[in-house]
C-alpha cells in the first residue's frame, strides 16, 4: 500500500482536455492508450461507466479511435461485459474484477468515471490514471495503465481506497481487467511440479471461465506459473498471428480468469487470488494491487517474447542491462557434507575452471541443531562451528586469495521445527494454533506479515553482508509452500496471504535500498517462484532443479517466451545421460554455472570446460542482452534450435540439439537464421568442439541475407547431438 509520490504528482502533467477526444454527438469521452504498435481504447458511456472498446493494432489517424465503438458494437454499453473494471452487486452479472462488503454490510458497488490524467514519465514511459467513484458510497478506485511505448508493454494496476465510517472488506480486488474481441481465442498456459516446471498446454477457449490460479501461498507457482498467452483468431506461430502475453507480478496466490462472454468477447481478469483472502481495508488507507504486465503482438510469439524480454532487461530485473557472474556451485557435488578443507579445494577449482564466483549452498549453519540434512537448522543462521570454525570470513578471505568471488545460499523465510528459532518464536510461524503441524521438506514458513519477522529476515541477509562485506552473491531459496495458513499476528485472517507477500516485498525493498546491485538468484526448490513481482529484486532465477540437459532444453524453451536469457541460471551438473559437451552447451543458453566435481574431470574435459567459459564470455553480449529467436521447437522437430543476436547485429550464437533418438533423426535441411543484418558479411564456424573432435561444418563467410534466406545446416545427428555455431561480422 502506498501513495503516489508527491514528486510524481508534481511531475504529472494534467492534459485532460488534450487527451480526451469528445465525440460531439454522443458526448463520449474516449481514452486511447498507445504503444508503438498497439492501442487500448477506453470509453466513458453516457451513464459514466468506463468500458474497453478496443485493444489491437493502433490506428494511423487517432481521430478514428472515437468511431471504433460504433463499428464494433461496443458503443455506450452498460451490461458490464466490456467493463474496464467489472463491478459486482449492481448491474453486472459476469465475473467481477472487484467485489466488496461496505462498512454497513451492503455488497453492491457502482463505479463511475470521475476524471483521468496522464503523466509522462520519460520519452518511453507514460502513466494513464483514471479515477472511478461510487455515487452512493465513499469508495474509489484508480485504474493505472503504465505504458512502455517502444517495448509495446503495459503494466496495469488499481489503487483502492474508501472513507466509509468503518472498515470495508475487499472480497475480490483484481489488478486489471482486459477485453478483447476476436474470432476465437487459443490459450497457452503451463503446469508443473518439482523438476517438471513449465509444461505447456494449449486449448481453444469456449464459453465460460477458465481460471489459472494458485493457492500455495509461498513457492506459489509450483503447480501453475503465473504466465499465459492468448492467440487471437487462430493459434499464433513464432512469426505470425496476434498474441497477448500476460504475467501477474505477484509472488503469492494469484488468479487469472479468462471468460468468453455471451457476446463472444474475451474478458481477462488478473490479480491476487481472493481465495481465503477477503481483505480488510481501513478508512483512508490505499490498497495498491500488484501490477499485471502484458504485451500484444501481431507478428507472433517471437516478437511478443522479444518485446517482453527487452522490457524486463530495461525496467524490471535488477541490473538487466548489466553483466552476470559465471559460477561454481557445490550443491550437487557435496550436498550437506563439507568442511573448510573441501571448500578451499572448491575455491581453487573455481579459479581453475575460469568462472567468476564460488557459490556455497545449503548446510553451512546451525549449531544446537546442525544443518546436516534437511531436517534441522533452518532459521539458525550462524556458521556451523564444525564445518566452518573460522566462519564465512575464512571463505571470503580464501576467495580473495584465489582471485574469485564468493556467494552464499539462504532460505530466510523458513524454519525447521528442529531449530532454536522455532523454540524461541513459535508465534512467528505460519501454523494453525489448534491443529497438528504439517510439513513440506520438514519445514514451516515464517509469518512475514509480522513486522518483527520482516526485521528478522532482513537482518539475516543484512547481517551476512555487514559481517562479510566481500560477499558477492546470494541464492535465496524458498522450498516450502503453506499448509495450515494462519497468522498469530493478523487480527483479520483474510489479510494474511496478501500481507505475507507485501511483507516479503518490504524486506526485499529494504535490502535493495541498501544493496542495489548485488546479484541475487531467485530460487524456490526449482522454479516455484518465477514472476516479475519477485524478479524486480533479483538478477536471475533458478528455472528447475532438473538439470538433465534434454529436460532443460524444454524447460528453458518455455521460460524463454516470458523471461530474458540472462536471468535464467543454468548449471552444468551430472543429471542426465548426455555428454559433458551437451550439458555445457545447454547451460550456456542463459546464465552459465557449474555444479560438478571439477577435480574429477579428465584433462580433456577440464580443457573443454575452460574453453567453453571463454567462448561464453566472448558471446555474452548476444546471450545476455541480445534478441532471442526460437528457430526450431523441440516439441515439433528432431532438432531444437535457438539463436541469440547481439543488439548491434555483429555477433550471434546458435544452439542446436538432437531431441529425438529415432533412427536417422537429425537436421536434414538448413535452418534459417533470423535477426541478422542482411547487408553484413558474417563468418560462420562451429564453437565448443570437444578436444580431439573436428567440425563437419567448414568455416565460411556468408551475407546476413544468405543466412536468413537459405540458412545453414548444423549437421546434427546421433554422432553430433549438440552443435553450437558462432556467427561474427567481418568488417
Ligand atoms: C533447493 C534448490 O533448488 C537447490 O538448488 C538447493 O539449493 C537445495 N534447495 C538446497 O537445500
Amino acid at each position: 500500500m502506498s501513495k503516489l509520490s508527491t514528486k510524481r504528482l508534481i511531475q504529472s502533467i494534467m492534459v485532460l482536455l488534450a487527451t480526451i477526444t469528445i465525440n460531439a454527438k454522443a458526448q463520449t469521452i474516449t481514452i486511447p492508450i498507445e504503444t508503438k504498435q498497439n492501442a487500448l481504447v477506453l470509453e466513458v458511456s453516457s451513464e459514466k461507466y468506463l468500458n474497453t472498446v478496443y485493444f489491437g493494432d493502433k490506428l494511423s489517424n487517432p481521430k478514428e479511435y472515437n468511431t471504433i465503438s460504433k463499428a464494433n458494437g461496443l458503443a455506450d454499453k452498460f451490461d458490464g461485459y466490456n467493463s474496464a473494471y467489472t463491478l459486482s452487486g449492481s448491474r453486472n452479472l459476469l465475473e467481477p474484477a472487484i467485489s466488496v462488503t461496505h462498512a454497513d454490510g451492503n455488497k453492491s458497488l457502482d463505479l463511475k468515471y470521475v476524471s483521468h490524467h496522464i503523466t509522462k514519465i520519460n520519452d518511453d514511459v507514460s502513466l494513464v490514471s483514471i479515477e472511478l467513484k461510487d455515487p452512493i458510497y465513499d469508495f474509489e478506485v484508480t485504474l493505472n495503465y503504465q505504458t512502455y511505448y517502444n517495448e509495446n508493454v503495459t503494466e496495469q494496476w488499481s489503487v483502492i481506497t474508501h472513507h466509509e465510517k468503518k472498515d470495508v472488506i475487499l472480497d475480490k480486488y483484481a489488478s486489471a481487467n482486459l477485453y478483447l474481441q476476436a474470432g476465437g481465442y487459443w490459450l497457452k498456459h503451463f503446469h508443473g511440479e518439482w523438476a517438471q516446471e513449465m509444461r505447456p498446454e494449449e486449448e481453444q477457449l469456449d464459453h465460460g471461465i477458465k481460471t489459472l490460479d494458485t493457492k500455495l501461498g509461498s513457492r506459489a507457482d509450483l503447480f501453475q506459473p503465473p504466465v499465459f498467452m492468448v492467440s487471437l483468431d487462430r493459434p499464433s506461430t513464432e512469426d505470425d498471428g496476434a498474441v497477448l502475453y500476460g504475467n501477474i507480478e505477484w509472488s503469492g496466490n494469484y488468479r487469472i480468469d479468462l471468460e468468453v462472454d455471451p457476446a463472444n468477447g474475451l474478458r481477462v481478469i488478473a490479480g491476487i487470488n481472493n481465495y481465503a483472502a477477503d481483505y480488510l481495508l481501513k478508512p483512508g488507507v490505499e490498497f495498491t494491487t500488484p501490477k499485471f504486465v502484458y504485451t500484444l503482438s501481431n507478428k507472433g510469439k517471437g516478437e511478443a517474447s522479444r518485446d517482453l524480454q527487452a522490457w524486463a532487461r530495461k525496467y524490471k530485473i535488477v541490473d538487466g542491462e548489466g553483466p552476470r557472474l559465471t559460477l561454481l556451485n557445490n550443491w550437487e557435488s557435496t550436498f550437506f557434507n563439507f568442511n573448510e578443507e573441501i571448500l578451499s579445494g572448491i575455491l581453487k577449482d573455481t579459479k581453475k575452471l575460469g568462472v567468476d564466483l564460488f557459490l556455497l549452498d545449503d548446510g553451512w549453519f546451525g549449531n544446537k541443531y546442525p544443518r546436516n540434512d534437511d531436517h534441522a537448522g533452518l532459521g539458525d543462521w550462524q556458521e556451523n562451528k564444525t564445518k566452518l570454525p573460522d566462519n564465512i570470513a575464512f571463505l571470503t578471505k580464501s576467495a580473495k586469495a584465489d582471485s574469485v568471488k564468493f556467494g552464499i545460499w539462504v532460505e530466510p523465510e523458513m524454519v525447521n521445527p528442529k531449530s532454536e528459532l522455532y523454540e524461541k518464536h513459535p508465534d512467528w510461524i505460519v501454523k494453525q494454533p489448534q491443529r497438528p503441524e504439517y510439513y513440506m521438506r520438514n519445514q514451516l514458513v515464517l509469518d512475514l506479515s509480522n513486522p518483527k519477522v520482516q526485521d528478522f529476515v532482513f537482518g539475516v541477509v543484512d547481517g551476512l553482508f555487514t559481517k562479510n562485506p566481500e560477499l558477492a552473491y546470494i541464492k535465496w531459496d524458498c522450498n516450502s509452500l503453506m499448509y495450515n495458513a494462519y497468522s498469530a499476528y493478523e487480527t483479520h485472517q483474510g489479510n494474511f496471504y496478501t500481507d505475507y507477500v507485501f511483507g516479503l516485498y518490504k524486506v526485499l525493498d529494504r535490502l535493495r535500498a541498501k544493496y542495489p546491485k548485488v546479484p541475487m538468484m531467485l530460487c524456490s526448490g526449482g522454479g516455484g517462484r518465477v514472476d516479475y513481482g519477485a524478479l524486480k529484486y533479483f538478477t536471475e532465477y533458478w528455472p528447475s532443479d532438473n538439470t538433465d540437459p534434454i529436460e532443460r532444453i524444454f524447460i528453458q524453451w518455455e521460460y524463454s517466451y516470458f523471461y530474458p536469457a540472462l536471468a535464467s541460471s543454468n548449471h552444468v551438473t551430472n543429471w542426465g545421460k548426455q555428454p559433458l559437451k551437451f550439458r555445457t552447451d545447454v547451460a550456456m543458453m542463459g546464465k552459465l554455472g557449474f555444479d560438478i566435481v571439477v577435480s574429477k574431470l579428465k584433462p580433456d574435459e577440464l580443457m573443454f570446460c575452460q574453453q567453453a567459459v571463454k567462448t561464453y564470455k566472448q558471446f555474452s553480449e548476444a546471450i545476455w542482452h541480445g534478441d532471442q529467436y526460437r528457430l526450431q521447437n523441440p516439441r515439433e522437430n528432431d532438432v531444437a534450435s535457438m539463436l541469440y543476436v547481439d543488439p548491434a547485429k555483429t555477433s550471434a550464437i546458435m544452439f542446436n540439439y538432437l531431441v529425438n533418438n529415432r533412427y536417422a533423426a537429425g537436421s536434414k535441411l538448413p535452418i534459417r537464421l533470423k535477426g541478422l543484418d542482411p547487408d553484413k558479411t558474417y563468418s560462420v564456424s562451429e564453437l565448443n568442439l570437444f578436444p580431439g573432435t573436428k567440425s563437419s561444418i567448414a568455416e565460411a563467410t556468408y551475407s546476413g541475407k544468405f543466412l536468413m534466406t537459405v540458412g545453414i545446416n548444423p549437421d546434427v545427428h546421433s554422432e553430433r547431438t549438440s552443435v553450437v555455431i558462432g556467427v561474427t561480422e567481418i568488417r
